[in-house]
């Protein structure tokens, strides 16, 4: 009998950087163990005809299910809807601020309360910067609540020489937070033998 699938919701708000959302799609989408779900938000959709070539349609092809934002009767609207945890890359502060304080009024906002509810795993790709104290509140409100806020803060230990290299490292570390392995992540091994500090 094979395994089912792991369900992984995965949002996509209107902060600067949807190549995160898009990445995170594309990992995702390279593993046979993991079925994804699409929630977008009009915001998104702009951010994504400002900051890249991509249409709605090629994003949406990544995901194995797509919802309405405004489709509050969807079945991740339910905590009945099994999932394994939900990524929104990027968030933005309005949804941060939404999920913060469960106003969930829509699709997306509501699914990451029932995420929280449930005690499954949620990541906030949450992006903006400076941040002042309410920005710091918000996110505080939701570590509290078991939430896992993630800012896509680029590592240089991989000296990465591509901004996609970047962005898919990024997008696979957040998606470990899932509790998903990206196999081919570059990881941190420890210094290389000559650069040893005693
Ligand atoms: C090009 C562009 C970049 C933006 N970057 C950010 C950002 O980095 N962080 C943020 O919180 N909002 C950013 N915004 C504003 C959000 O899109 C806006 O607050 C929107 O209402 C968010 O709605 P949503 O959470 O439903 O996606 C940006 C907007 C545009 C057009």
């Amino acid at each position: 009998m094979s395994t089912p699938k792991k369900r992984i919701l995965i949002g996509l708000t209107g902060a600067s950087g949807i190549c995160y959302g898009i990445r995170s799609l594309e990992l995702l989408a390279g593993l046979d163990n993991v079925e994804t779900h699409l929630i977008v938000t009009s915001a998104a959709r702009r951010t994504l005809n400002l900051e890249t070539d991509r249409t709605i349609e090629d994003v949406q092809e990544l995901a194995d299910v797509v919802y309405p934002i405004r489709d509050i009767a969807a079945g991740p609207a339910s905590g009945s809807f099994a999932t394994s945890g939900m990524l929104v890359a990027p968030c933005s502060i309005r949804s941060l601020s939404a999920i913060a304080n469960s106003h969930s009024s829509d699709l997306l906002t509501r699914a990451a309360d029932v995420t929280l509810k449930e005690r499954r795993p949620l990541v906030l790709m949450v992006r903006e910067t400076p941040l002042h104290r309410g920005h710091l509140r918000l996110m505080d409100q939701v570590v509290e609540m078991g939430g896992i806020i993630f800012p896509p803060v680029p590592a240089f230990y991989t000296k990465p020489t591509t901004l996609e290299s970047l962005v898919s490292h990024t997008s696979a570390r957040a998606i470990e937070q899932l509790g998903i392995d990206i196999p081919e992540i570059n990881r941190w091994t420890g210094p290389p033998e000559s650069n040893v500090q005693i």
